[in-house]
């Protein structure tokens, strides 16, 4: 009995330390990590609970077995380690820093590789038990640096499940950064052009993002998350924060890959359109009838409806309480290097690029 608490006590622990990890990490797991740039090979976010709930349990066996041969030199580093790997949980998803979560789980692999050096040197069978561990701390580290290094400088354009707003952290020091683009500036060809990108991108957004970090010094905006300069504002700092509200969501709407309507959006989408096919035609008459400069978005409303909005200029439907779950920009600037006049075209082959996961994490279905 006193051998099988040996396994149990520290398995339980384990598993109850994951489980507060869990609950912290729940909020950051559904809304900001699908944000993140990402490479190919981030898991989707089931693959989480399952995988340390496995690795939790071999952990706690590993301990388990060197107490039960008799070895208490280690409880230390086991416990320190698991120390560490929970403020992980709180400095990468609970506190939403790339950079902490990143130095937090490089002392991490530290600790559970020295760990894993001297179980193999007492009992093999305990070393091996903290083998996958490792093997998926260091996939960890690699996923964590890879988002330090693509989203460090970026705001992040936040999935609204929780919020039910478009949220851009405040500013650090005043000024806002270039939001990262999700892909890179040629991964978009043939319907939209490397040439297009860094007209739109690194020229248009870049002029609205340097206008407003002019204009907002010694403003009453000063300091405050960029939503709030687009609710509160007026004039040249809103025309300014609204486009780069504006385009952070365009851009963040995009993906070369090939994605599909979540059932639980198309459901949505039915319901409020008749069918998927007859929301595309509406929404792309909108955009081909909207006269001038503007937008075009999929807005969800406080009861989960769904519509088409058309704003002019810089406008955006944010100023009327609703929660943005696309958006198509039609300025001439959008489509001209690539299409000419022919907005219409434009329109047409844009939906192949559009990012349905993106618009399905920011719907919330209530
Ligand atoms: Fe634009």
């Amino acid at each position: 009995m006193k051998k099988a608490l040996y396994y149990i006590v520290p398995v339980l622990l384990t598993l109850a330390i994951g489980a507060l990890g869990s609950y912290i990490q729940m909020p950051s797991i559904t809304t900001w990590y699908p944000t993140l740039t990402k490479s190919s090979l981030t898991p989707p976010a089931i693959v989480f609970p399952i995988a340390w709930t496995i690795l939790y349990i071999l952990m706690g066996l590993s301990i388990g077995r060197l107490v039960a041969i008799g070895d208490m030199s280690i409880v230390r580093l086991w416990l320190l380690q698991l120390l560490v790997n929970f403020l992980w949980s709180v400095t990468f998803f609970s506190l939403r820093s790339p950079l902490l979560g990143l130095i937090t789980i490089l002392i991490l692999v530290v600790l559970v590789f020295a760990y894993t050096l001297y179980a193999f040197s007492i009992d093999r069978i305990a070393g091996w038990l903290f083998v996958p561990y490792l093997i998926w701390l260091l996939f960890a580290t690699y996923l964590t640096g890879y988002i330090y290094l693509n989203n460090s400088t970026a705001y992040t354009l936040s999935a609204a499940n929780s919020t039910k707003s478009i949220t851009i952290t405040a500013p650090q020091n005043s000024q806002y950064t270039m939001p990262a683009l999700p892909y890179p500036s040629d991964a978009l060809e043939p319907t939209m052009s490397q040439e297009t990108i860094d007209f739109h991108y690194g020229k248009h957004l870049k002029g609205y993002l340097d206008n407003l970090n002019r204009l907002i010094v010694g403003s009453p905006f000063e300091n405050l998350p960029l939503e709030q300069v687009v609710k509160l504002s007026d004039g040249a700092i809103f025309n300014n924060a609204a486009q780069v509200a504006n385009h952070t969501l365009f851009f963040d709407s995009m993906t070369p890959d090939s994605t599909t309507i979540s059932k639980r959006l198309e459901r949505a989408i039915i319901r409020d359109f008749g069918s998927v096919e007859q929301f595309k035609q509406e929404f792309s008459a909108a955009a081909k009838s909207l006269f001038g400069s503007g937008w075009v978005w999929l807005v969800e409303d406080s009861n989960g409806n769904l519509s088409i909005v058309s704003t002019p200029n810089a406008d955006t439907p944010i100023r009327q309480g609703l929660y943005p779950l696309l958006v198509l920009d039609v300025w001439e600037h959008a489509y001209y290097i690539d299409y000419r006049n022919r907005r219409a075209d434009f329109i047409e082959r844009w939906w192949d690029i559009v990012d349905w996961r993106k618009v399905d994490n920011r719907f919330v279905d209530r």
